[in-house]
């Protein structure tokens, strides 16, 4: 099994949170990525365990971990100018990150009118529904118009063309999860836009013909951060006993848990239509696979549950995540 690449989109099957960043971050080491452009917003946080530091990003895109990586954001995203700066610094990419000049601005008003009535949604808080609300009234501010970011403005769709047009190997990163689109998702408990393959690749500005690989990642089981329907539900004791009780990473709060569910799942396949699925947080689900790295070592019960989603989804399992940190990862494309 071996990815077509050069370009592969990266989304997430259930309601966020299934682990993309790490995957991300490890595409982009192993398979040495020329660049990579992350789309939606500070809404989510993406994380990524990588040498002993563990990065909560919420702007910079996580393939930064690979030094020759360049790392854009979308014209489609939205960026709050503070997170980006704070972000650059942090993880030390500034030369080798830019904006589309087209991104647009989430503003300090927009934080505090999402903080003023997003609670019937349970929103995360971040300004992103109200900024986006803006964009479509056609009165947003955009990246062009803020001074802080003018050394960091591109052409991004340009430059992301351009480099797949000389073979250059290209993550489109996405954001939250199927059942959070605006469109597909469990409505209207949603986030502002859609979350599919087919709309990053529109935020990021590459066309279908262009992508060689869509990779849906699930969770070994499910998490939903915020309102809305979870079906199978488990109550918080009983997910704190099974290890799946997690923490938002942006906002903190406690993600609500589920088990692996395979219709839902149908659908994201459906939806995304992936030609690859990562599996994250076997561990959590089998304790002896933590840190696991080939397929074989793994206990019975895990291959089963690995080779019962292959034969349920018609989809091949190429990565298996079985830590948090970066290089915790089952590659069977190998
Ligand atoms: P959104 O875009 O907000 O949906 O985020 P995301 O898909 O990037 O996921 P996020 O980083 O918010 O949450 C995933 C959590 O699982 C993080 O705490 C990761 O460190 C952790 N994680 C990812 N993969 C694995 C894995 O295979 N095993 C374990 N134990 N933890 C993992
Ligand atoms: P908003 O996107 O902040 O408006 O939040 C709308 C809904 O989407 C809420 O239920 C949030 O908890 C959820 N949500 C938004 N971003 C993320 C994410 O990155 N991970 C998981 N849930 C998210
Ligand atoms: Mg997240």
């Amino acid at each position: 099994m071996v990815f077509s690449m050069p370009c592969i989109v990266v989304v997430g099957g259930f309601f966020g949170d299934e682990g993309k960043g790490k995957i991300v971050a490890y595409l982009a080491l192993r398979d040495e990525v020329d660049a990579c452009a992350r789309t939606g917003s500070v809404n989510a946080g993406h994380t990524v365990v990588w040498r002993g530091v563990k990065y909560g990003l919420r702007m910079v895109p996580s393939a930064f971990v690979y030094e020759n990586c360049r790392l854009y954001i979308a014209p489609g995203a939205n960026v709050n100018v503070d997170v980006f700066l704070k972000e650059v610094d942090e993880t030390n990419v500034k030369g080798r990150i830019w904006v589309d000049k087209y991104s647009s601005i989430i503003e300090a008003k927009h934080v505090e009118l999402d903080q003023a009535t997003g609670g019937r949604i349970g929103t995360t808080g971040q300004g992103v529904g109200p900024a986006i609300a803006d964009r479509v009234r056609r009165v947003a501010k955009l990246a062009e118009d803020v001074e802080e970011l003018k050394e960091y403005l591109a052409d991004v769709p340009l430059e992301l063309n351009k480099l797949l047009d000389r073979k250059g190997k290209v993550i489109l990163e996405g954001t939250q999860g199927t059942f959070l689109s605006l469109i597909h998702g469990t409505y209207p408990y949603v986030t502002s836009r859609d979350t599919i393959a087919s709309a990053i690749c529109s935020e990021a500005g590459i066309g279908p013909k262009k992508i060689d690989d869509v990779l849906l990642v699930f969770k070994a089981y499910v998490t939903r951060v915020g309102k809305g329907p979870l079906e199978g539900e488990i109550d918080r004791e009983e997910a704190l006993r099974r290890g799946w009780l997690e923490k938002a990473t942006v906002t903190g709060r406690e993600r609500r848990a589920a088990p692996f569910n395979f219709n839902l799942a149908s659908k994201a396949v459906m939806l995304n239509t992936p030609t690859q699925l990562a599996i994250t947080k076997l561990d959590v689900l089998y304790p002896e696979c933590a840190g696991v790295r080939s397929f074989g070592e793994l206990p019975l019960e895990a291959k089963q549950f690995i080779r019962e989603i292959e034969e349920k989804l018609k989809v091949p399992v190429a990565l298996i995540g079985t830590g948090p940190n970066v290089e915790d990862v089952i590659d069977r494309r190998l």
